[in-house]
């Protein structure tokens, strides 16, 4: 069988750590289930803008065009370049340049991973609009270091933009308990927001087996925390979901178990895998992240690349070890221990 192209970005800070656990379980996945890997790593990060003044190569979007999957550990060192540059010259354009609008973030309870929560039995996926709204960069600085300044960021949302992220949301509502919430925040902000309600109850007509919620952000914020069993499919613009889906990750244990997938609906372009987190400067370099969200990601992608028997494996390994009280809390464990008992949990 011919081998997945794969191109793996590491990054910065534990990206790199990340990455490397999570080759070893695909790697291991793969030899089980009879198919390969073929990684091609690119060392597009914050220290190759040191050296080079840009975070990717000026074809870097053209060199990546003909890979199966991406995978990216985490971008970001602002000791050294500023966020917004390195962010916007690696990650962003990616999810833009292939079209990724759906970026797809699972929040639940691992095996044995307790949350800091009372509440037990939430399952709830998050489905971010990931190409547009409050991250178009598009916007300027007036009067720069002035007392008049003004700085002006655009959201812009297109018709085509967020109803093809709601028909997505609703097609997963189809596949699991078909339920959704769109959250928006249409009591403040009177275009963008009431647009997106709008067009929520355009697609809803066309989906009547799928109940619908309405929720503002703030609410929603709240419900995660108080009552997250009651949610099923979350639907959100962009920077809406990045927030709810760190709120997500810290309900599931830790920004260290949070995966995500920036899907690509049409299959001639590559998606990118990646964990929820970043490149967490305080703990670089130490042995010490956590690798689940990573690994879990990285799950995701074999089963978007048609692996589905191996994804399924991955995660059941991922609940092993967690099961037997390995990585489930911060601290805990190595993020060499926790790879190691994911392997051997794989390979048993
Ligand atoms: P962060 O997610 O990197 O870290 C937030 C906190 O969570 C830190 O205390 C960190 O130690 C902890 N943490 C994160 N991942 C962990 C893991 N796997 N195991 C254990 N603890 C973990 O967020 P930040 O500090 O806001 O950002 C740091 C850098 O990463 C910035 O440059 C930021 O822009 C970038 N960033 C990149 C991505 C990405 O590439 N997808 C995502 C988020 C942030
Ligand atoms: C994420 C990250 C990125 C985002 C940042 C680093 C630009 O926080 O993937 O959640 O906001 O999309
Ligand atoms: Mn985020």
């Amino acid at each position: 069988m011919t081998p997945y192209k794969i191109a793996l970005i590491p990054g910065d800070g534990i990206g790199v750590d990340v990455t490397q656990a999570t080759m070893q379980v695909l790697d291991a996945a793969a030899a089980k289930f009879g198919f390969a890997l073929e990684p091609t790593t690119f060392p597009w990060s914050c220290e190759y803008y040191l050296e080079h003044g840009a975070m990717m190569p000026a074809d870097g979007i053209e060199t990546l065009k003909d890979f199966d999957a991406i995978y990216l550990g985490a971008v970001g060192w602002p000791a050294t370049v500023p966020d917004a540059v390195s962010l916007h010259g690696l990650l962003l354009p990616i999810r833009k340049a292939f079209k990724q609008y759906a970026n797809i973030r699972p929040h639940r309870l691992l095996n044995g991973v307790e949350g800091p929560l009372k509440a037990e039995g939430f399952d709830i996926l998050c489905i971010r609009e990931n190409t547009e709204g409050e991250y178009s960069g598009a916007g300027g600085r007036v009067h720069q270091g002035q007392g008049n300044e003004v700085a002006v960021e655009t959201a812009i949302f297109t018709r085509e933009g967020v109803e093809r992220i709601i028909r997505f949301g609703f097609e997963q509502a189809m596949m699991r308990r078909k339920h959704l919430t769109s959250v928006t925040k249409s009591n403040a902000q009177k275009f963008s927001m009431v647009f997106w309600d709008e067009v929520t109850r355009e697609v809803a007509a066309d989906c009547p087996e799928v109940t619908v919620s309405h929720m503002h952000i703030d609410a929603m914020a709240a419900k995660m925390v108080m009552a997250p069993q009651d949610l099923d499919v979350i639907v959100a613009s962009n920077l809406f979901g990045d927030i709810l889906t760190d709120l997500g990750a810290a309900i599931q244990g830790g920004l260290g178990f949070a995966a995500s997938a920036n899907i690509s609906p049409d299959r001639a372009l590559p998606s990118m895998f990646e964990p929820v987190h970043g490149s967490a400067p305080d703990i670089a370099g130490q042995d010490i992240a956590n690798p689940i969200a990573a690994i879990w990601s990285g799950a995701m992608m074999l089963d978007h690349l048609g692996q589905t028997e191996a994804s399924a494996a991955v995660l059941k390994a991922i609940e092993a070890a967690t099961g037997q009280g390995i990585g489930i809390r911060p601290g805990l464990n190595s993020t060499s221990e926790i790879t190691a008992a994911i392997l051997s949990a794989l390979e048993a």
